[in-house]
């Protein structure tokens, strides 16, 4: 029989969750099958960007169950995300009962365990109601979209080139540390530029002193020095990436390599032999190349996988399918 082969694009699968906050409280929920909404036309969410959203998966064990991996941390940042936007919080028991719900409604749509494609699961929210004024709503949706999904960023065995952008996707004390539609927006020029020159996308400096590297339009960026330690940036202006801080958490304790989150300088790559970007849609993806102006790094690592890398790569993937034993309560099987 063919192997299915999966992409990262739209995908209508059977129900999905919505749930509406009014008056001061929420309902219950309902799945339906519409993807569809109907929603004012004067909403905060389309004027003023008053929206937050979450990426996380689904994934197919080898026994056939479905498990999702840290969906409690994906509450957390939701959490943030909504407070800093001015947008009731969805809490925790909700968003956990919405996505559970939503996934089990589309359980056939989980790819198989050997594909290592799952279904991607987006929770969103967005201001809605009659509004003019710059305030926050009274009206809010809650809603949960799932559909299966393959690799982001193309096979992770081939690193990528980036090319580092002048452009910024977040302020330094703005939005940048949550998950807010504004940040996504921000990054589609330079990203549109980095393509038209055949690079896979842009790496964003930190906007204060476009010094340092920052991050992925949708990744976290980490590298291991030539002296084998896991580097990744700290600012306050990236999004806490729940899968930089589990590769953090592999690293220090099931590969036992030194880890840092420190300055990374745009100017200093001489001592980095991996690099990679991060992420729920990323998983992780080798980068090979990092360009700015006429300025070509070309990392030790730029054919294949590195082997830090892929040994990071490997326990990532191994935990999230239950093929490798959970070693943080990180998962919740279905
Ligand atoms: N940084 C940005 C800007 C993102 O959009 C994402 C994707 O969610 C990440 C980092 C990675 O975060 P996580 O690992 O929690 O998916
Ligand atoms: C994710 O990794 O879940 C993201 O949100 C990235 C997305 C912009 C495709």
């Amino acid at each position: 029989m063919e192997k299915k082969t999966y992409g990262f694009d739209y995908t209508k699968t059977e129900l999905n969750y919505v749930s509406y906050y009014r008056d001061g409280s929420w309902d219950d929920g309902v799945l339906e099958e519409d993807d569809m909404i109907r929603i004012s036309k004067m909403s905060t969410g389309l004027h003023y960007g008053q929206q937050a959203f979450e990426g996380m998966k689904a994934y197919r064990r080898a026994d056939g169950r479905v498990q999702l991996f840290r969906p409690y941390d994906n509450a957390r940042r939701f959490i943030m995300s909504c407070e800093r936007s001015m947008m009731p919080a969805v809490p925790v028991e909700k968003f956990i009962e919405a996505i559970t719900r939503t996934v089990r409604a589309n359980i056939d749509f989980v790819p198989p365990h050997e594909s290592k494609a799952t279904l991607y699961i987006r929770p969103y929210i967005i201001g809605i109601g009659h509004n003019i004024g710059l305030k926050p709503s009274s009206e809010y949706l809650f809603g949960v979209v799932v559909l299966p999904v393959g690799t982001y960023f193309g096979p992770a065995s081939k690193p990528v080139d980036f090319i580092v952008t002048e452009y910024d996707r977040a302020a330094p004390n703005g939005v940048g540390h949550v998950k807010v539609g504004g940040n996504y927006s921000a990054s589609l020029y330079p990203q549109y530029h980095a393509k038209q020159k055949g690079y896979k996308d842009c790496i964003f400096l930190d906007p204060k002193t476009h010094t340092k590297i920052e991050e992925v339009g949708a990744a976290n960026f980490f590298a291991v020095t030539k002296d084998g330690t896991y580097i990744t940036p700290k600012s306050p202006s990236i999004l806490k990436s729940i899968t930089n801080d589990s590769l953090m958490y592999i690293a220090r304790n099931m590969l036992k390599i030194k880890v840092e989150q420190t300055d990374i300088h745009i100017d200093q790559l001489d001592h980095l032999s991996e690099a990679g970007a991060c992420g729920t849609a990323a998983i992780i993806t080798p980068v090979g190349t990092i360009t700015r102006n006429e300025e070509r790094i070309v990392l030790p690592y730029h054919d294949t996988m590195g082997p830090v890398t892929q040994k990071l790569y490997d326990n990532l993937i191994g935990i999230q399918f239950g093929d490798i034993e959970d070693p943080n309560d990180w998962i919740v099987i279905l």
